[in-house]
């Protein structure tokens, strides 16, 4: 079976994978990002993993996954708000290893590789949605991916749910991820315990020597009124999303990943509902997409981009 390597690079950390084209993970490596150190430095690291992977192994090629505008004919990053970079030419570097290079946005990677061998499996439609940092987004429509012209397609986060909104990192307002990322929720959840100094949030945050995407959902299985407030509040601006994706491409299923849909049935079924409530149609069409948890984990990044390398070019 052929091999080929997938590196999934995020905002905090790279992963790269030596996957198996049936989607098995062989050998993997991870590095800090560090971002702010600008693309040149991040790209010769992503250099150095994929030559370490490679070392004495038959590798078919390497896909990587990147947040943003990704120009896959090109070679180039195009627009990645939340790394910053723009135009950058990271084929010319990763090549450099010997291996051909294939660029997929990471959602879409994700959502490749959910399809094919984790939520999504033996559907033939399928909406990946992740909610991290941003909220990223992948569609499989009869088994192929949606890649749109030179692979820019599905940019699900930055869909404008409030006109004239808050202010998102790609310039625009409103966009769905400034209401329903992790980073929004966290945003909410701070606020929330500014406004409430006597709030339980206060001190689940303390013992967790922060706040982060589960504080809220702890605060609201503890009880407090605020954490339930802002858990209810991000899953009604989530839901108007989803429903907004079950009305367009009314897909088998939808599956949720990234650190917060770690939250399951908690979650989800709360979420139905909203988007129940809002879907087009009638009871019928609200029976449907089924809506899950993704479950490959923070594997399907690397799965994915390794599968997309053995995809033909557009
Ligand atoms: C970017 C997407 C990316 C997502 C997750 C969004 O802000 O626009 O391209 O898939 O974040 O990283």
């Amino acid at each position: 079976m052929k091999q080929y390597i997938g590196i999934d690079l995020g905002g905090t950390g790279i992963k790269g994978a030596v996957v198996r084209e049936d989607g098995e993970i062989l050998a993997r490596q991870t590095c800090p990002t560090r971002p702010q150190r600008g693309p040149a430095a991040v790209a010769e690291d992503m250099a150095a993993m994929i030559r370490t992977l490679g070392r004495g192994r038959e590798v078919a090629g390497v896909g990587l996954g990147c947040p943003g505008t990704v120009d896959d004919r090109a070679g180039t990053v195009v627009y990645a708000c939340n790394i910053g970079w723009v135009n950058y030419d990271v084929r010319r570097v990763l090549e450099d290893t010997g291996f051909t290079v294939r660029l997929v946005n990471d959602a879409n990677a994700a959502a490749l590789a959910e399809a094919a061998v984790g939520a999504a499996k033996g559907a033939r439609s399928a909406v990946v949605v992740t909610l991290g940092t941003g909220i990223g987004g992948g569609v499989v429509l009869d088994g192929h991916l949606l890649t749109g012209f030179t692979g820019a397609a599905s940019e699900l986060g930055h869909m404008c749910i409030v006109a004239d909104g808050e202010s998102c990192a790609c310039g625009r307002r409103g966009c769905w991820e400034t209401y329903a990322s992790a980073t929004a929720l966290i945003r909410r959840t701070e606020a929330a315990m500014a406004a409430h100094p006597d709030s339980a949030l206060h001190r689940i945050a303390r013992a967790k020597g922060g706040v982060d995407g589960r504080t809220a959902f702890a605060g609201q299985e503890a009880g407090d009124p605020a954490a339930t407030r802002v858990v209810a509040e991000y899953i009604r601006y989530l839901g108007v999303g989803i429903a907004n994706l079950v009305n367009i491409f009314f897909p088998e299923v939808i599956a949720l990943g990234g650190g917060i849909a770690n939250q399951g049935e908690t979650l989800l079924r709360p979420l139905r509902a909203q988007v129940q409530s809002q879907e087009y149609g009638s009871a019928y069409t609200k029976k449907h997409p089924r809506i899950v948890t993704c479950t490959l984990g923070s594997d399907a990044g690397v799965i994915g981009a390794a599968l997309f390398a053995a995809e033909k070019p557009e």
